[in-house]
Formats: C-alpha cells, sequence, structure tokens
C-alpha cells in the first residue's frame, strides 16, 4: 500500500487489509510505504489510528518508511493511492517498474477508473472517514477476489 507521506491513507489501507486478511486466516504479507520520506519512523497520523481504532483495527505501532526499488520485486501486488504515487513509483523503480504488479486501489471497485483516494493530510477528521470507508470496500473487494 503506498501514498505520498505513509502516515494518513496507507497506514490505514495496510491495516483494512491485514484486518479482513485475519478474518478470512489468509496468508498473506501486508506493508505500507511513502514516496516521500518526509516522516520515516513516525506512527501514522493521529486521526487515521483514531478512526482505525473506532472500527476495531490497530494501527499505532507501525512506522513510516519510504518505498524503494526492491519493494518491486519483492511484493507481488503493489497498490497506490493516486495518481502522484504511481509516477513516483515508476521514477524510484526505473527499469525495475513492473506496470502488472502495480494498480489503483480505488480501480478493485470502479475499475479501470484510475480513481484517487483523496489524501486527508490537509483537512479534518471527516476525510479520514471517507478514506477509511474507501479503503474498506476496496480491501473487501481485494480478499473477495480471492475466497469468494
Ligand atoms: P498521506 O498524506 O500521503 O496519505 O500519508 C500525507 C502526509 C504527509 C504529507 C503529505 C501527504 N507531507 O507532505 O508531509
Amino acid at each position: 500500500m503506498v501514498c505520498l507521506g505513509n502516515i494518513c491513507r496507507s497506514p490505514l489501507a495496510q491495516g483494512v487489509l491485514e484486518h479482513f486478511v485475519q478474518l478470512r486466516g489468509l496468508n498473506w504479507q501486508i506493508d505500507s510505504a511513502g514516496t516521500n520520506g518526509i516522516h520515516v519512523g513516525e506512527p501514522p497520523h493521529h486521526l487515521s489510528i483514531q478512526v482505525a481504532k473506532e472500527n476495531g483495527i490497530e494501527i499505532k505501532n507501525q512506522r513510516c518508511r519510504k518505498f524503494v526499488k526492491n519493494d518491486m520485486l519483492l511484493f507481488d501486488k503493489i497498490y497506490v493511492m493516486d495518481d502522484e504515487n504511481y509516477k513516483a513509483i515508476e521514477l524510484i523503480c526505473g527499469k525495475e517498474f513492473n506496470f502488472l504488479k502495480v494498480d489503483y486501489i480505488l480501480n478493485e471497485v470502479h475499475p479501470n477508473q484510475n480513481k484517487a483516494v483523496p489524501d486527508p493530510w490537509y483537512g479534518g477528521i471527516d476525510g479520514y472517514y471517507n478514506v477509511f470507508k474507501m479503503l474498506y470496500a476496496a480491501s473487501e473487494s481485494i480478499v473477495n477476489k480471492h475466497q469468494p
């Protein structure tokens, strides 16, 4: 799960998908990273932690890290939140970029539309609720595809 800061959206995306994976007993390794590296080592944004917790999901132990080229080799699937994330990992990966592995997470619910999960960083808690709702639907769709 990749966003810009690895502070707001992708930690929620990681937590929500981990929640579904645990519920379904799937043996998947989920992780998240940011493309800008500004907040490396920090926990998720307090509003992401709060919204997850209200929904029974604990994300406070996650720590921000920067997306690296090796992630493209290590993971089977890489989900981005928006166009900017997509372009950033293309740049980071160079010739290792594998477009077959990379997708916009909202294409799981709105196929082929490349819709963005809006960045809630500059707004209030409603933005985080909105992001949570989008990521919840997308994650449910991801696990349903593999285990209807
Ligand atoms: P995120 O939100 O990409 O959803 O984690 C942001 C968090 C921090 C910054 C930008 C976006 N920032 O520039 O510090």
